[in-house]
């Protein structure tokens, strides 16, 4: 039976700049996408590459002395090297310098014209060199400049090729009102149908005043407009010339991944330039939204433009792409800040999973000598914790059909959340403590050994660096390379019973931040993060969900106190959370003595940085609620390590 095929893509960037954050994001998406098609058994076919032809292009090359393919060689290096780095799967580069794109380019320019869509008039129009786009005046921005880049357009006239692109208008129209899905979001879709509806002029594909780029055939002093050939670099790469079975299998392109200002192109343009050649359309073309950093767009002269290679380095790669894909819903603009990715890395990643991953082995390796033992028992917290994870995973893949990454993650780590309070709720070190539970206790490890067997293989698509690095701490022999979504599908219980966990090794450390230390008083609360100043919610003392989920709190047990020598409030406190003890310094000792302390069952801010107040580190900080005189612990009877949520 031939295997399902998916082609995705993303734009070929220019090679005029230093790829930023933004294009990261793009990549990562795509990225995500493909690895979770193969994940579910797809034959997949991912393309990235550059564009490196055009005006700009040869000027940047000229001001450097060098020749234009010279200039791109040394960008697009830094391009691949940086892919590599994300973990971005590409299973091609298409760079349109390339001798097997040309032939392509050339042979769209021949049977467009044999058809009689390509003819030569003279174009004067307003040119804008840095986006290699025409605009008509209309189009032009409040200072008749660029309404995409706003800086100066020029007046161009010159003999030119037009394709016949108002031919295509009814039938484009037609296409996309029979094809929702043709363009995505909906948002893009009806600015695509209103913008057509305007009508379409022909499009001028040729250009005299420079020369590097594609020559037109039979008519060299022409070179072919660079969004002419740049689009066909998709045909070209599955193998329209060279690799006719390839192309039969993978054309037309399942998704092209775009952004939004790019739509437009992929939208109306290629489609028209395909029906010109009778070939299938794409089936989608997809618009994300723009990146924006701090709250701004990012451009070279507000200095704020973020470079992903600096970010792998200090974060690491899978916290990078975690951050992307999580926090932005696909399709709308979203805010990258370094404080809200170190939150994230903090909350979810070294917090949420590393400690469910850390706790898991460190119980295996002292209650069961390292060795996941088999299930026997069941009872109804066991069975509460499978329905959850049948439930996300049933939603996993009708998620990510639909592109619904954002999603997808956040109900994931809702699992790994409800997989972190299934500790709590079984209490594995009291079950370790009495020999007549010890199935019990070989149930629960089991359970979250299996569970993190799951999350390894569903996170795998987003941190593809982190999800085999569990499955090895997990001591799972079979390859992760072989691993398939049915791994999953196929019933819990997957992870074979009585095998030897791996070496524990930390994912994520914690990033401790900059700021200033505060002593940990119970009545103050930390105010919101720098970045996040201009925000509506900081503005008006709101905070969202995701925010307050940032912040851990933790039942603990006080199991001793003393008073701080030399200070009126201070009392030390020693908390044990379960599985772990924690030293506390709380402003409390003159509303209780230490003996009253012992035994109480508080609420921990169990990830607040740690501080020192007169030479003790505090390790997090109990909650207490005060009138203004009176202050007093907030108490509760659920056992210690709780989640509060
Ligand atoms: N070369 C063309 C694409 C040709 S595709 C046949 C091009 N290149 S680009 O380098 O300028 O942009 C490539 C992609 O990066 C676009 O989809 C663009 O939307 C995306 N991004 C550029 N800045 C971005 C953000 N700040 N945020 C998200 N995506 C961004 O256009």
């Amino acid at each position: 039976m031939a295997s399902k095929s998916f082609y995705i893509t993303t734009p070929i960037y220019y090679p005029s700049a230093k790829l930023h954050i933004g294009h990261a994001y793009c990549t990562t998406i795509a990225d995500a996408m493909a690895r979770f098609k193969r994940l579910a058994g797809y034959d997949v076919f991912f393309l990235t590459g550059s564009d490196e032809h055009g005006q700009k292009i040869q000027q940047a090359a000229e001001k450097e002395g060098v020749t234009p393919i010279e200039y791109v060689n040394k960008i697009v290096a830094g391009f691949q090297a940086l892919w590599k780095r994300l973990h971005i799967s590409n299973d091609d580069f298409l760079r349109t310098s390339e001798p097997r794109h040309h032939r392509v380019v050339q042979e769209f320019f021949r049977r467009a014209k044999a058809k009689g869509d390509v003819y030569k008039g003279e174009y004067t129009g307003l040119y804008c060199t840095p986006c290699e786009s025409y605009w008509t005046e209309l189009q032009l921005d409040e200072n008749g400049c660029c309404p995409d880049c706003h800086r100066p357009v020029q007046q161009v006239s010159e003999e030119a090729y037009f394709f016949k692109l108002s031919n295509y208008a009814d039938r484009l129209l037609k296409h996309i009102e029979e094809n929702p899905d043709f363009i995505q979001p909906v948002s893009r879709r009806n600015e695509m149908i209103s913008f057509i509806k305007q009508g379409l002029d022909d499009l001028c594909i040729s250009r005299t005043s420079f020369d590097w780029g594609i020559p037109v055939p039979d008519d060299e002093k022409h070179v072919i407009y660079v969004w002419f050939d740049a689009l066909t670099n998709y045909v070209t790469a599955a193998g329209f010339f060279d690799d006719p079975e390839k192309f039969k299998k993978f054309w037309p392109a399942d998704v092209h991944l775009v952004g939004k200002e790019i739509v437009r192109f992929h939208s109306i343009i290629w489609p028209a330039i395909l029906m010109s050649l009778d070939l299938p359309l794409p089936k989608q073309i997809y618009g994300h939204g723009w990146l924006i950093v701090d709250g701004d767009k990012m451009s070279k002269s507000k200095g704020n433009v973020v470079d992903p290679n600096l970010l792998i380095d200090e974060f690491g790669a899978d916290a990078i792409r975690y951050f992307l894909l999580r926090e932005i819903a696909l399709g709308q603009d979203g805010n990258f800040s370094r404080d809200a990715l170190i939150g994230r890395i903090n909350a979810d990643l070294a917090n949420d999973l590393g400690n469910l991953l850390h706790r898991t082995l460190n119980m295996i390796a002292k209650f069961q000598d390292g060795v996941i033992e088999a299930a026997t028992t069941k009872n109804e917290t066991d069975d509460a914790l499978i329905g959850d994870a049948w439930e996300m995973v049933s939603g996993y893949e009708a998620g990510m059909e639909k592109m619904a990454i954002s999603p997808v993650i956040r109900r994931l780590w809702t699992f790994i959340g409800r997989a972190n309070k299934y500790i709590d709720e079984t209490a594995p070190w009291a079950l370790a403590k009495d020999p007549t539970k010890k199935a019990e206790l070989a149930t629960v490890m089991y359970n979250l050994a299996e569970s993190l067997r799951v999350i390894s293989i569903l996170i795998s698509p987003f941190m593809p660096e982190t999800a085999p690095k569990i499955w090895a701490q997990l001591g799972m022999t079979k390859d992760f390379a072989s691993v398939r979504l049915d791994d999953v599908k196929n019933g819990w219980g997957g992870l074979p019973a009585g095998q030897h966990i791996g070496e524990a090794e930390p994912l994520f450390p914690r990033i401790e931040t900059e700021k200033e230390e505060t002593p940990a008083k119970p009545e103050k609360t930390k105010t919101a993060p720098k970045q996040e100043k201009k925000t509506e919610t900081a503005e008006s003392g709101v905070i969202t969900i995701d925010e307050f989920k940032r912040t851990e709190l933790r039942v603990a047990e006080v199991t001793a106190a003393e008073r701080v020598p030399k200070t009126d409030k201070l009392m030390k406190l020693t908390l044990t959370l379960g599985d772990e003890t924690r030293e506390v310094v709380s402003g409390i000792a003159d509303t209780y003595t230490a003996e009253e302390l012992v035994g109480k069952h508080v609420i921990l801010v169990a990830n607040l940085k740690p501080a020192k107040l007169r030479g003790i580190v505090s390790h997090g900080m109990v909650l207490a609620a005060s009138d203004g005189e009176k202050l007093r612990l907030i108490e509760t009877d659920m056992p210690a390590g709780s989640v509060v949520r």
